[in-house]
């Protein structure tokens, strides 16, 4: 496996966000290996692009793109009076004073020499999805944690994933004394379709390759 340039580790390790590193290199591993496909990068939860940047990088190497989307409003967790809050993150504008990630994702990656190597979609994940029409060669899961929010970004992103593609998901815990469920019942979800293989873990983060079949839609209810 290779590894990122040692300037994109530091600026990797200096960003704000939620990829611990080892997690940061499972996933820089598995994008290096989804842009042999020579498809696009597709990442849901760009926050302050601490996860981009390896994405990025992987995609430099590859000689495609990391797509990321998100509505740099922040997630439930990282409102005002919520665990993950960062008041530093608030557009100090009093007439907004809304959580507002977009100036230091740019900045973060900016620094990080990757500009040229990432298209950022600011919106809502499902809207954005709706629109898609490319195949991806990874679809990285990391937006919002509630059942709604991750089954809506599996619902949207996955059919666009190319056989043979990986889908990453963060934050599984299969225990929910270790965290919240919504990531790990998509993880389930994947499995159960039958149309992903599951490739080796490292700690929250999931690893599917998808087969020839089509994901299954959410059944109702
Ligand atoms: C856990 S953070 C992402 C962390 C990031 N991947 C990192 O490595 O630091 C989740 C992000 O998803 C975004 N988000 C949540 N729900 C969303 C939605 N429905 N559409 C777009 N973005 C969403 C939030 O604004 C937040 O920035």
């Amino acid at each position: 496996m290779t590894k990122p340039r040692p300037s994109v580790l530091a600026a990797f390790e200096s960003a704000k966000g939620f990829m611990p590193l080892d997690e940061g290199l499972a996933l820089y591993a598995a994008a290096g290996e989804a842009a042999r496909l020579g498809l696009p990068l597709l990442e849901v939860g760009t926050y302050c692009g601490r996860s981009t940047i390896l994405l990025a990088e992987a995609a430099r190497e590859g000689g495609t793109v990391a797509v990321t989307v998100d509505h740099h409003r922040g997630s439930e967790e990282q409102q005002p009076g919520w665990e993950y809050h960062d008041p530093s993150l608030v557009d100090p504008d009093p007439d907004v004073a809304r959580m507002d990630t977009l100036p230091v994702f740019r900045r973060t990656l900016f620094k990080a020499g990757l500009e040229d190597h990432v298209i950022a979609l600011v919106g809502r994940s499902p809207r954005i999805a709706a629109l898609w029409g490319t195949p991806l060669g990874l679809v990285f899961i990391d937006g919002g944690h509630t059942d709604e929010h991750a089954s809506a970004d599996f619902d949207g992103w996955t059919p666009h994933l190319a056989p043979g593609g990986l889908l990453v998901i963060h934050d599984v815990f299969p225990d929910p004394a270790d965290g919240g469920q919504a990531p790990y019942r998509i993880y389930r979800r994947a499995l159960e379709s039958g149309a992903f293989t599951e490739l080796p873990t490292t700690r929250s983060l999931r690893v599917l390759r998808r087969s020839g079949r089509q994901p299954m839609a959410a059944q109702p209810g």
